[in-house]
């Protein structure tokens, strides 16, 4: 039995956006029913064509993919293309407060589905990979035959996702799901996707520059930390950087919440994951 949050069931029983827009700007369709899932997700933008005003979805799937679709809506509500383009397959899975790994692949499906109505907008061609089987492999080589995936598209799962074993992604995406024949492949992938990061961190500089801790204290609240808060009605501002100190004031529904104290503590735990361990979060009234 697969271990559910509380806010994956709550958007499985009660799914918002479900439904169609008849005059949407863009619409991505992903999966097939041969592969047990499929979404078909609807964009609508403002006059300006600015930012996303409306989004709804029609879903073929398990209750992981109904909660992931959902989430997906709410979550692209108010921005720009380019900004939503940013979502991860693992912020959506964090949006619902998480999701078995055997079902990651129901939010990696959201973020293709995402990807290929605002590529379809754009009139550029979408990433080639996926469930969706509608659209031409162009961009590397096809290594998962049954489901239709790419290299390209299974190291940006790997290395986005930190994944380490076939089985890992077979979760994620399927592939190796069905006859298998690729799982040798995918292993030589993972290894790949594992000597490139080692790559990376050892160019990395051991020691941040105190302009470059700030720019990547700002660049982490405003892309990992407050799209988080405004999924729940919140957000916060940047106050002041003091050395390791950060000082940040909640705004709107974090404003004066009982559990300030543990949105303080998930900014802080975020800053020492991306920026640095020894970062302390304060909660200040700006
Ligand atoms: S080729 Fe990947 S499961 Fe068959």
């Amino acid at each position: 039995m697969w271990d559910y949050t509380d806010k994956v069931k709550e958007h499985f029983l009660n799914p918002r956006n479900v439904g169609e827009i008849t005059d949407a700007d863009a619409v991505g369709e992903v999966g097939s029913l041969a592969c047990g899932d499929a979404l078909k997700l609807f964009i609508k933008l403002d006059e300006n064509k600015e930012r996303i005003v409306d989004a709804k979805f029609q879903t073929f799937g398990c209750g992981s993919a109904i909660a992931s679709s959902s989430a997906l809506t709410e979550m692209v509500k108010g921005k720009t293309l380019d900004e939503a383009l940013e979502i991860t397959n693992q912020q959506i899975a964090d949006f619902l407060g998480g999701l078995p790994e055997e079902k990651m692949h129901c939010s990696v499906m959201g973020q293709e589905a995402l990807e290929a109505a605002i590529a379809k907008y754009r009139g550029v061609e979408a990433p080639a990979h996926g469930h969706g089987h509608d659209h031409v492999e162009t961009e590397g080589e096809l290594v998962c035959k049954c489901f239709g995936l790419t290299d390209v598209f299974l190291k940006k799962v790997i290395a986005s996702n930190k994944l380490h074993t076939a089985e890992q992604v077979t979760h994620f995406t399927k592939a190796g799901g069905a006859c298998g024949g690729c799982i040798p492949k995918i292993k030589e992938l993972i290894a790949e996707v594992m000597g490139e990061e080692k790559k990376a961190a050892a160019e990395k500089p051991s020691k941040l520059t105190n302009l470059r801790k700030m720019q990547l204290i700002q660049e982490t609240l405003e892309n990992e930390v407050r799209p988080q808060l405004w999924a729940d009605g919140g957000d916060l501002e940047l106050i002041d950087i003091d050395g390791s100190t950060v000082q940040v004031a909640f705004r709107k529904a974090c404003a004066g919440c009982a559990s300030s104290g543990y949105t303080a503590k998930f900014v802080e735990q975020k800053l020492r994951e991306l920026v640095s361990s020894d970062i302390t979060v304060q909660e200040v009234q700006g």
